[in-house]
């Protein structure tokens, strides 16, 4: 249980040629839950690793409450991690490898028993305690490597790097719902790496969004869901993500071809040139009778409690996500209309300004 606090904090795995991992500062509160999210390759497991200590950063200082660690390696850091894939010791039984960080820290006997046996229903395994984990299969021992992460109380910090990635979908769902449960209650500072947005979203209190090195924006789900910041945001948060179109602003005016589509919020002076408009399907719609940037529906798809509707125009294609009630069909011709406080511009990947469009059409 510790505040993290990173003081530009980088590194190159080539000696300063390139960087895996842009500098950065950052402080995480005690106690919350943080996810790491991005794509493949784009720096998660560099920084969790430099976290933890497996990693020395190039540059830049590591602090746990305010002491410098950065020299510190792992085992004197003291924090828990829990890799992608299980780490375990078939020479011991499930029970012994859950007990192995305890009995190793001197922990009574009796609280050691305890403390197994309630991280064991946590994670439903606790009919396989008496088994050797290599006799599991792969989810189940992934599930006892990740027991092994949660059975300390007394780390600073615990720290997940894609745990869940060999776990079945439907299981997937409960035990982030009881990771969750056990943070509210225990309240250890967690860390958490993935690629799915879903699991970062539903999982953390705050989700740093990286891409390419660099985290691009940080905040919690509605934040990056309702106000992207950066065009990567808008494009990587979301199912499907933003739609995007190229725009151009001249007094004010935003234009899109030889369309008006609305004005620049009238508290930000936007220079007249190029821009990137960005809007959710969520916050786009549809209309048979106004006017605007024509489409024709390519494709409508019913996905339940809503509709997918797929549009083509020649400034691009585009998808509204509808409720049921909407009646349009593959061939009829409609024209967008943007949600005035929901659509953004952008300028060199990154919102430009007040961005909101009002009357927009
Ligand atoms: N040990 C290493 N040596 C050299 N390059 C590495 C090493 N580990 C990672 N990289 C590179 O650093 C970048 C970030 O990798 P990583 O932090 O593993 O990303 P992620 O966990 O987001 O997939 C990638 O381009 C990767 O190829
Ligand atoms: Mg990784």
């Amino acid at each position: 249980m510790a505040e993290i606090r990173l003081e530009n904090v980088g590194h190159s795995y080539d000696g300063g040629a390139t960087f895996a991992l842009n500098p950065i500062s950052l402080t995480w509160k005690d106690g919350n839950a943080v996810a790491l999210l991005g794509p493949s390759g784009c720096g998660k497991t560099t920084l969790l690793n430099i976290i933890s200590g497996l990693l020395t950063p190039s540059v830049g200082r590591v602090y746990f409450d305010g002491v410098d660690v950065t020299d510190l390696d792992t085992a004197k850091r003291n924090v828990a991690q829990v890799f992608q894939f299980p780490v375990l010791y078939d020479t011991m039984t499930v029970r012994e490898n859950l007990a192995f960080p305890l009995k190793n820290r001197g922990v009574a006997k009796d609280v050691i028993a305890t403390r197994v046996d309630e991280i064991a229903e946590l994670l439903n395994i606790t009919k396989y305690l008496d088994i050797r984990p290599l006799k599991l299969r792969s989810d189940l021992q992934q599930l006892v490597s990740l027991g092994r992460g949660l059975v300390r109380n007394d780390v600073p910090a615990i720290l997940f790097d894609e745990p869940l990635t060999v776990i079945d979908q439907n299981f997937k769902w409960t035990l982030r719902g009881r990771l969750k449960e056990m943070h509210n209650s225990t309240r250890h500072t967690l860390v958490y790496v993935t690629h799915d947005q879903t699991e970062a979203l539903t999982f953390a209190d705050e989700v740093l969004v990286l891409n390419q090195g660099s985290v691009v924006q940080s905040g919690t789900a509605s934040e990056l869901f309702l106000s992207p910041q950066d065009e990567f945001v808008g494009f990587f948060i979301g199912s499907p993500g933003m739609n995007f179109l190229d725009g151009k602003v001249f007094d004010g005016a935003i234009t899109v071809g030889s369309t008006q589509i609305g004005t620049v919020d009238g508290s930000s002076k936007l220079d007249n040139g190029n821009v990137r408009i960005g809007i959710r399907p969520e916050f786009l719609s549809l209309n048979t009778s106004g006017s605007g940037i024509s489409v024709k529906i390519n494709r409508v798809e019913h996905r339940g409690g809503y509709k997918m509707v797929h549009a083509d125009a020649k400034e691009g294609k585009f998808v509204a996500k509808l409720g049921t009630e909407s009646t349009l069909a593959a061939g009829q011709s409609a024209h967008l209309e943007f949600d005035a406080q929901r659509t953004f511009l952008f300028r060199n990947s990154k919102v430009c300004g007040t961005v909101n469009i009002k009357g927009a059409k």
